[in-house]
This record gives structure tokens, C-alpha cells and sequence, in this order.
């Protein structure tokens, strides 16, 4: 179990209809498909699943694109496009907006985070392509891929995943009090930490 608990355990907010089971892929406009699958599969080690080469008609015209999907340890996977007309190309693929606060976050062991690290590190990614962030509650590197996006990868602090009930029960009540203009830190985990 994992830093969010067993968020099946539902509350009233919850619908009875049952919560998505997990994450199915998630989708990007890429410019350069080499380049992606280069970071991804090279150097960040997902496998590329599959490719799908299509054309079809899809908002008012016949698209041509590739869509690919980079796996994931559960079944789930990251998808880029591709779109073999370049006015397709700047229709469906804007330049991301720069923001480091927008990014995917993937869950990984501890060794699996000081391998993709190391990749990472061997294939000349430093700051501020590359960078650490000691959360408290997880330890986390990030990588920006070949089109902006910054990939995170997580590794849960074990104190955080044992106090997940404690964070549910007043998750509501810290949103409330934050939104009320009490904006006092309740990360208890970065100062029992000295990374
Ligand atoms: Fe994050």
C-alpha cells in the first residue's frame, strides 16, 4: 500500500459504484517520437507496449498520427501522439507552458528510483533538466522529457505510508483551513528527516 492508502475504503463522498481501478495511460503530444521513446525507454527503462499508426477522421478531418504507449509495472502506460501533418502538428500539439508544479508522477522502490537515477545521471541529465526534492513524506526525482514534460518519480517515506489514516481523516478539514486563509505547514515529515 502505497502513500494514499486504501482509498477503496470509501467515505460518503465516495459514489457506491466503486473507484477507477487504476490508471490506464495518460496522453502527450510529442513533436519527436525518437527522442521520446529514446528518454523513455533508454533511459527512464518503460518498454514501448505498442504502436498504433491510424488514420482517421477525428475533429472534423482525417488525422494521420502514431500513438504509442510506454508500460508501466501494473498494466497502465504513458501515451504520446505523433501527428504526420505539420498543421495537425501545431493544432493538436502546442508547446507545454513551463511550470514545474505540472508534471506525471510515477511510484517506485528504492532501488528502482537509484537505477533510473543513475541512467539519468549516465546519460548527462543534470540541473535543471534533473533535480531531487526531499518531500518528507517521499523522496522524489524529476526528469524533463524531449517535449517539457517533467516526469517525478516517487519513493514513499515508510513513516508517511503508516500515518495514511491519520492524513485521510483530516483531509477535508486541513483543505477547509487552508482555503480559510490558515495557510500553517502541516508536513511533519520534513523536519524529522535529515536527508
Ligand atoms: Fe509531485
Amino acid at each position: 500500500m502505497g502513500l494514499f492508502g486504501n482509498a477503496q475504503k470509501k467515505t460518503k463522498a465516495v459514489a457506491a459504484a466503486g473507484l477507477p481501478a487504476r490508471l490506464h495511460h495518460t496522453a502527450y503530444v510529442t513533436r519527436d517520437m525518437e527522442a521520446t521513446r529514446k528518454f523513455y525507454e533508454d533511459v527512464i527503462g518503460l518498454p514501448l507496449m505498442s504502436t498504433f499508426c491510424e488514420s482517421d477522421e477525428l475533429f472534423g478531418a482525417v488525422r494521420t498520427y502514431m500513438h504509442t504507449f510506454f508500460g508501466l509495472a501494473d498494466g497502465s502506460a504513458l501515451a504520446f501522439f505523433q501527428f504526420a501533418d505539420p498543421a495537425d502538428q501545431e493544432l493538436f500539439g502546442p508547446k507545454m507552458p513551463f511550470s514545474p508544479f505540472h508534471h506525471i508522477a510515477l511510484n517506485v522502490d528504492k532501488a528502482t528510483q537509484d537505477a533510473i537515477e543513475a541512467r539519468l545521471k549516465a546519460a548527462g541529465y543534470k540541473e535543471p533538466e534533473h533535480f531531487i526534492l526531499e518531500h518528507g513524506y517521499c523522496r522524489s526525482v524529476y526528469a524533463t522529457d524531449p517535449n517539457g514534460m517533467i516526469v517525478e518519480f516517487c519513493n514513499d517515506d515508510e513513516a508517511a505510508v503508516k500515518d495514511q489514516e491519520k492524513w485521510r481523516e483530516k483531509a477535508h478539514s486541513e483543505l477547509r483551513r487552508w482555503l480559510a486563509g490558515d495557510h500553517t505547514s502541516n508536513n511533519t515529515y520534513r523536519s524529522d528527516h535529515a536527508h
